[in-house]
């Protein structure tokens, strides 16, 4: 953690060496096992900041399942040269025991994403949006450059794939008026319109195309809210359950910042606020997530 913020300080002496007032420091946080989802999240914080850093850290407090956790993808090397060629000036990848000394008890003080971490993804996996939290929390402290010799701005990249943890970590920041300006990046697709994820590696041909029926799912229910039309969720859930290799397991228009389910009034009339629908299925036996922005009438 010091050699990182040292080097953190030093990028930031430079650029105002160079003639820059208040630099901006862009911080991309991710697990590693990266691929062009990742990329893109860099290569917008490279096109919008003096400073680029990324972390890569496997977190375990967001694990529930600990066999997962083990099985994770590790590929430190290759994630180092992506980030590299992506132009990111520092790459941080500390151990378990740096972040957490003491683990498995520690940390005592962790961050509770309540009732927008309970819903969705957090009603299958309880507790995992508390753990993300903490360790972004505790990477915007790191990546804050406080020792450094002019004040700098922290803004934080995070993927629109993630749609409920974007939400989550916006209101963090906000609840916990925290100085760090998040940024959303888009979500990145395969030219067939599957959502880019590390997991798409473990399904076969068939998998890969029966994996399709979520974002087609999805996008009946954009067609309909740019057409002004009603939303027919039971319509979009049965895109997927016509498809015998995919099981779903939830499909929801919520609130896009509280995550609140959308009424029956709110689904039947022109949207009056931008809202998600947010799927998750398993497809061989992989399970998947994805989701698409319901833009407001
Ligand atoms: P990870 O799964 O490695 O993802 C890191 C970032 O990449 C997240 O913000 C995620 O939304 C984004 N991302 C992944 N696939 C994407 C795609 N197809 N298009 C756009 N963005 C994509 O999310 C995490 O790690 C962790 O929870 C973390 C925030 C690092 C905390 O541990």
């Amino acid at each position: 953690k010091a050699e990182f913020r040292a080097a953190l300080a030093e990028c930031v002496g430079q650029a105002v060496q160079d003639g820059l007032e208040a630099p901006t420091v862009g911080l991309v946080p991710t697990m590693g096992a990266l691929h062009g989802g990742h990329a893109a999240l860099a290569r917008q914080a490279r096109a919008e900041n003096d400073i680029v850093v990324a972390s890569v850290f496997v977190n375990p407090l967001q694990f529930g399942d600990p066999s997962d956790l083990e099985h994770y993808p590790r590929t430190l090397e290759a994630d180092a040269d992506l980030l590299g060629a992506e132009g990111c000036d520092l790459v941080f990848a500390p151990s378990v025991e740096e972040m957490y000394p003491g683990y498995p008890d520690g940390p005592i003080i962790r961050v509770c994403s309540g009732r927008m971490g309970a819903v969705l993804e957090g009603a299958s996996r309880p507790g995992h949006f508390d753990g993300v939290c903490t360790v972004v929390v505790k990477l915007w402290g790191l990546a804050l450059p406080v020792d450094a010799p002019a004040p700098a701005r922290l803004r934080s990249y995070f993927g629109q794939k993630d749609a409920q943890q974007l939400a989550i970590l916006r209101r963090t920041a906000q609840d916990l008026d925290l100085p760090v300006e998040i940024r959303p990046v888009a979500l990145v697709r395969s030219p067939e319109g599957l959502a880019l994820s590390s997991r798409n590696t473990r399904l076969d041909s068939a998998g890969l195309d029966a994996a399709l029926v979520l974002s087609r799912a999805l996008q009946s229910l954009r067609d309909a809210a740019e057409a002004e039309r009603p939303l027919d969720v039971k319509a979009a859930r049965r895109i997927i359950e016509a498809e015998p290799l995919a099981s779903l397991d939830y499909l929801e228009v919520v609130d896009h910042d509280t995550l609140e389910p959308l009424t029956a009034d709110q689904l039947t009339a022109p949207l009056q606020r931008e809202a998600l629908a947010l799927v998750a299925a398993t497809v061989q036996p992989v399970r998947l997530i994805d989701n698409m922005i319901l833009p407001a009438a």
